[in-house]
């Protein structure tokens, strides 16, 4: 049997890793994973670390796609992976979360009949405004098979009615298996280092700094929003250092800016770092301030306290069992969150996201559908 993966942007090989590392490990004979990577992120630092660092097979094919609109990247991508889905002939297309990449690989396959699996399936943000919230609401919409991370997720799904029937009269199979960034997280954190060089190299004292990441463009792209979140990191900057691995869309937009660069300037500004000297930083940090999806749930992973700079998330529960608020972009109010909870310590409430063995889960449950 056969399926093509299809990743392109910096979470999704996060996610893959999990997945390929249970083929590789327990299905090699009877599992064959081609891997696509797009070329959606291209740096070194934002694709290349995190094969090399997590043991992901080297991509058989990249298509360099990357920094276009967002009609032109899908578009694209829509063509040269139809072409090679056409050339692989593969029992099921594997695709992952909610950008660009995922749009087109799992609109490509089904086009073409060819089955799609979507892990990280059922999230929602309920703000059509996002391209997240777009490409994953498509996403769903033509899966075969829809990998849940959490009943949150399979309450989203049902509320729409799924499931639905595809163009094979087969019912799409909706599955909650737990997160395969939680399996990431608990694999890859037994192969970090006690005393991470990364805090000796920045100067960084355990508990004393804020890990803090800015890149979704509804922060990037609206000025005031992005001058405000700086402001308050500026401000918190003064009582305690706040450390900024920064996306390549955020560093672009801010030294395009004399105002923005200003501010940031007080700011630990450093490139995008590798997944372990991630692991390392959320684990030493004493909070994790963030507009990113999956570093909500890694600061839950690694029991610290995340703001959250979003309007919405779709990682509700975090903010249901009050370990994740939202602050939204108002300077004041990201300050006063800040100011409530950084010496609050963490209370634990395990098992939000599965067992550790959401890959394994994935990997059966194609087997089992292609076989
Ligand atoms: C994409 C996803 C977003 C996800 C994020 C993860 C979409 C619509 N958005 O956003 O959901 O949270 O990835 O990080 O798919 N760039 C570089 N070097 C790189 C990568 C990007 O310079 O290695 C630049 C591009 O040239 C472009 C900008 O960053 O100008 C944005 O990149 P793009 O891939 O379009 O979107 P992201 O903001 O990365
Ligand atoms: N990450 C990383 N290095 C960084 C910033 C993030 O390894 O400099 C990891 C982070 O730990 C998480 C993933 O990238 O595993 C999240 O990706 P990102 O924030 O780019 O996208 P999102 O989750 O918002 O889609």
């Amino acid at each position: 049997m056969k399926i093509v993966t299809i990743v392109g942007a910096r979470p999704q090989f996060i996610k893959a890793a999990t997945v390929s590392r249970v083929i590789s490990v327990h299905h090699k004979d009877d599992l064959k994973e081609v891997i696509v990577h797009t070329g959606q992120h291209f740096d070194e630092k934002m694709s290349e670390i995190f094969f090399k660092e997590m043991d992901i097979p080297e991509p058989d094919y990249n298509l360099g796609i990357n920094s276009m609109s967002h009609g032109a990247m899908t578009g694209q991508m829509l063509e040269k992976i139809e072409e090679l889905l056409l050339r692989e002939k593969p029992d099921l297309t594997l695709v992952y979360g909610d950008t660009n990449t995922t749009l087109a690989g799992a609109l490509a396959a089904v086009k073409i009949h060819i089955p799609v699996a979507h892990v990280e399936a059922g999230l929602r943000s309920f703000n059509m405004h996002m391209p997240e919230e777009i490409n994953r609401v498509v996403t769903d919409r033509v899966s075969s098979l829809l990998f849940c991370p959490t009943p949150m997720a399979i309450k989203n799904l049902k509320a729409e009615g799924y499931p639905n029937r595809l163009y094979d009269g087969k019912e799409q199979k909706v599955l909650c298996v737990g997160d395969v960034m939680y399996d990431a997280a608990l694999f890859y954190s037994g192969r970090v280092q006690k005393e991470p060089d990364i805090l000796k190299d920045l100067k960084l004292k355990k508990g004393e700094f804020v890990l803090c990441t800015i890149h979704r463009s509804e922060n990037t792209d609206n000025r005031d929003r992005l001058k405000e979140i700086l402001l308050a990191l500026s401000h918190i900057s003064k009582s305690i250092e706040v450390v900024l691995p920064l996306h390549p869309r955020t560093g672009k937009i801010i030294d395009s800016d004399v105002v923005l660069k200003d501010i940031a300037s007080t700011l630990k500004i450093i490139e995008p770092v590798g997944y372990f000297d991630m692991i390392s930083l959320i684990m030493s940090c004493q909070i994790v301030m963030t507009d990113s999806g999956g570093l909500q749930k890694e600061a839950y992973f690694f029991k610290k306290y995340c703001i959250t700079m979003r309007d919405e998330t779709e990682w509700i529960e975090l903010v249901e069992h009050s370990v994740n608020f939202l602050a939204g972009a108002k300077r004041d109010t990201i300050i006063s969150i800040y100011e409530n909870i950084s010496s609050r310590e963490f209370v634990d409430s395990n098992g939000l996201y599965g067992d550790g063995k959401a890959a394994e889960k994935v990997v059966e449950s194609i087997l089992k559908y292609v076989g």
